[in-house]
Formats: C-alpha cells, structure tokens, sequence
C-alpha cells in the first residue's frame, strides 16, 4: 500500500521525499520547535532529516507510523509535519505536529490535523486518536480543542524536558464523536 496525498483547501498533504531534509532541518531545527516536543533533538543536525525521512517507508507499511509533509497547496512549499503514531492492537493512534515558526498562527496545524483524523478513522478504522501537550504549550492545546478532540486529564510533571519537568495534558476523540 502507498501512502496517499489530499489536498484541503490551502494545503497538500504528501509522503516526506530526501529531497525535504533541508526544509525539515531549517524548520524543525529552531529551538522553539524542539522545546514543545518530546522527539524532536536540537541541535537538529541535516543527516537526522534524511535518517528520519528514511525511516518513513517501512514504518508507514508495517502500519505503525504515517507522516505527513503539510505543504502549501499552490506554491508547495513545506510548512510542517502532521503525523500518527499507530497501536493496531488498539486501533488507536497518537496524533503528532509542528508547523514552522514563520507559518504559525495561520490555522495550518488545524487544517492538516483535521484532514489526518479523517484519514485516520476513514481509511485506517481506528477508534481512538489522542495527542498530548506540554502544560507550557497552550497553542498545542487550542488546535486539539479546533479539531474536535476533548480534554481527557492533566498528568502533573510527566515528562522531563531539558532538564525541567513538564505537565503533560492529553485530548483524545473518538471514532464516534465525530459521527
Ligand atoms: C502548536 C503548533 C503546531 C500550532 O500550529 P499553528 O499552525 O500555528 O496552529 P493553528 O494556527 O491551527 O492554531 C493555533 C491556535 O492556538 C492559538 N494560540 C497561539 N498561541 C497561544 C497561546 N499562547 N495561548 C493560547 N492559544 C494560543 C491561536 O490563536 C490559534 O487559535 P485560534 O484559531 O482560536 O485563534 C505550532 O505552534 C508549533 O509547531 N509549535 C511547536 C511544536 C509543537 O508544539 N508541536 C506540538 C507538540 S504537542
């Protein structure tokens, strides 16, 4: 099976190619980006963007994880990164995002994330989609809330980031709150 592109209104939603390493380097590189997530390392060095997009292929037809280059639909240029992290057991996933910093605040990750959990539960049958955020991160939260998922809880000091603990609250939706 190949994973599929779709368009929303202003974005397209595509497999990573090696050609996107530089862009995923400059973008997911900034500080600001890897201070909110949990995998993403800083310095964010050019052959980490090429192992990581490597890695894409088989993870995505072992059915554990799909990632998705969001990019801009007319100029196509790669805003960011919408992905799930697959339990089939479960038929559960873990929704995953960072959008560029010179892109924020244009309602990109919200566009994406929504097109993400329709694929999830449309053509992938999962019955849970839930993602986490740094209690630091209330952007993070607010696109949760925009793409239809609920608050489920607030785990105090889960995480330790850089040394610091973070809180880390999960939303979660299900197949059938969207019906
Ligand atoms: C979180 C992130 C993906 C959001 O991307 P984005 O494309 O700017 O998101 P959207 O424009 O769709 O929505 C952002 C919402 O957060 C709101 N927001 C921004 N800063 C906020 C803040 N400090 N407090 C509360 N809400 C905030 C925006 O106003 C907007 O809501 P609105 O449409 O109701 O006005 C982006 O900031 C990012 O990549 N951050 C770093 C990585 C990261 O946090 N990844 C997620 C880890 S859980």
């Amino acid at each position: 099976m190949k994973q599929p592109t779709f368009n929303t209104d202003r974005l397209t939603l595509r497999p990573f190619s090696r050609d996107d390493a530089e862009n995923v380097q400059r973008l997911a590189g900034r500080k600001q980006i890897a201070s909110k997530t949990i995998p993403i390392p800083h310095p964010y060095e050019l052959h980490m963007a090429y192992e990581w997009i490597g890695t894409h292929n088989q993870l995505f037809e072992k059915g554990e994880v799909v990632n998705f280059a969001v990019t801009h639909r007319l100029e196509k240029y790669l805003v960011g990164c919408v992905g799930l992290n697959i339990n089939k057991k479960y038929e559960m996933a873990e929704l995953g995002y960072w959008i560029g910093i010179e892109y924020w605040g244009n309602g990109y990750c919200t566009e994406a994330s929504k097109k993400v959990l329709e694929y999830g539960f449309e053509t992938l049958n999962l019955n849970r989609i839930f993602a986490y955020h740094f209690g630091s991160n209330p952007a993070s939260g607010r696109v949760m809330e925009k793409i239809g998922m609920k608050y489920e809880g607030f785990l105090r000091q889960a995480i330790k980031k850089w040394g610091k603990f973070e809180d880390s609250v999960v939303y979660g939706v299900l197949k059938s709150d969207l019906n």
